[in-house]
């Protein structure tokens, strides 16, 4: 097997710098954009047979060193009885979101192996058809991300009503955080059994917190997350955005790896977490809708700041952005290679 990504999550020497691209499946892609003609995005992830196409339409045509699982982070809202939907060009919508401690009360706690046995059927579909060419990632929401959809129900950039919540219903904000908690540490263990090989931890807007509050409202609860994996045996790895001021506090809350955005240079970040973590990143998606000599040059400034250190990962800051060409995703991945290869000894 390619074990590239997995050995570098563990820091051990690799034979060229392992690459992979959160949101390398999706609608820059056209077999993607051609699938969702016919189906949402909630049915291609209700569906096992369809998820599977969808997660290896990347892996056929880019040079890529691990598949992601194709789901959303927030599938899990289905269950709680959160009514998630996708607003075309806007995002995910919440028709109930929850503004009060009673609705955190109505949440239906669930079991993750009925509930949502669909996506680990997936996971065990894709363990058969990857057939051991490439290692297979699970992944899901860290508390305070996840509480933010379900408080805000739609896009925000202030989270002015999360943090409101945070700071006026504080009893009812730890009592949801900790429910996604539990629920998230059943889930991904349950993702782990099914065959998911390394686990990521999205906390994508972790970033709108300042230091303390990002002590006080969100750690302690996906701290708990990676308590509850360190009983299986693979690599995890968390990822959150515009995190440079939270970085320290990261580095402590047990991953193996940390994925850091393009904000921050990537040795000045290692220099925060220490060179016990592995790190994943950085390169800014938007340097991949410009020229290739930039998106190469972009490229190598994460490489030489790498610095050739066993457990680089090489990934973007953030996801592939829709208007992205594939010829430049598919260079990119060529070049990280290329430029990394190590000459047989
Ligand atoms: O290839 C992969 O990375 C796996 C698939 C994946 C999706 N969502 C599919 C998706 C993953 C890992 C996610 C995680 C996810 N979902 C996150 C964390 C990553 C991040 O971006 O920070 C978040 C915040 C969500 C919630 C979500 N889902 C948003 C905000 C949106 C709308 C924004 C957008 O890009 O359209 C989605 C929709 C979504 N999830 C799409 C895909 C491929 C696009 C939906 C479509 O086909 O219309």
């Amino acid at each position: 097997m390619n074990d590239r990504f997995l050995r570098a999550c563990r820091r051990q020497p690799v034979d060229a710098t392992p690459v992979w691209f959160m949101r390398q499946a999706g609608r820059y892609m056209a077999e993607y954009r051609a699938l969702r003609q016919r189906y949402s995005l909630l049915e291609i992830c209700r569906h096992p047979e369809l998820a599977v196409v969808v997660t290896l339409q990347p892996i056929d045509v880019i040079e890529v060193d691990a598949a992601i699982l194709f789901s959303d982070l927030l599938v899990p809202f289905i269950p709680l009885g959160l009514e998630v939907e996708f607003v075309k060009n806007e995002g995910p919508s919440i028709a109930n979101p929850i503004r009060s401690e009673h609705d955190v009360d109505q949440l239906r706690m669930f079991e993750p192996r009925e509930a949502l046995v669909h996506v680990l059927e997936t996971i065990r579909l894709l363990r058969v058809e990857l057939d051991g060419r490439l290692p297979l990632i699970g992944f899901g929401g860290a508390p305070f991300t996840l509480a933010a959809y379900a408080i805000e129900g739609g896009p925000s950039t202030s989270y002015a009503r999360t943090k409101a919540f945070m700071y006026s219903q504080t009893r009812a904000w730890h009592r949801l955080c900790s429910r996604f908690a539990d629920l998230m540490a059943d889930y991904l263990c349950a993702q782990v059994d099914a065959g998911a090989q390394a686990i990521q931890v999205f906390d994508s807007w972790a970033g709108a917190l300042g230091r303390a509050d990002y002590r006080e409202f969100a750690k302690p609860h996906t701290e708990r997350i990676f308590a509850a994996l360190a009983s299986r045996d693979v690599p995890t790895i968390h990822f959150a955005v515009g995190t440079a001021a939270i970085l320290p506090d990261i580095a402590t809350v047990g991953s193996a790896a940390i994925g850091v955005d393009w904000r921050q240079p990537l040795d000045e970040a290692w220099a925060v977490v220490g060179l016990d973590h592995a790190l994943q990143g950085n390169l800014d998606p938007a340097t991949l809708l410009g020229p290739t000599d930039r998106l190469f040059s972009a490229a190598d400034d994460v490489l030489n700041r790498a610095a050739g250190r066993a457990g680089h990962i090489f990934n973007l800051g953030h996801g592939v952005l829709p208007s992205t060409p594939l010829e430049n995703v598919q260079a990119l991945a060529r070049h990280v290679h290329e430029r990394t290869l190590k000459a047989e000894s």
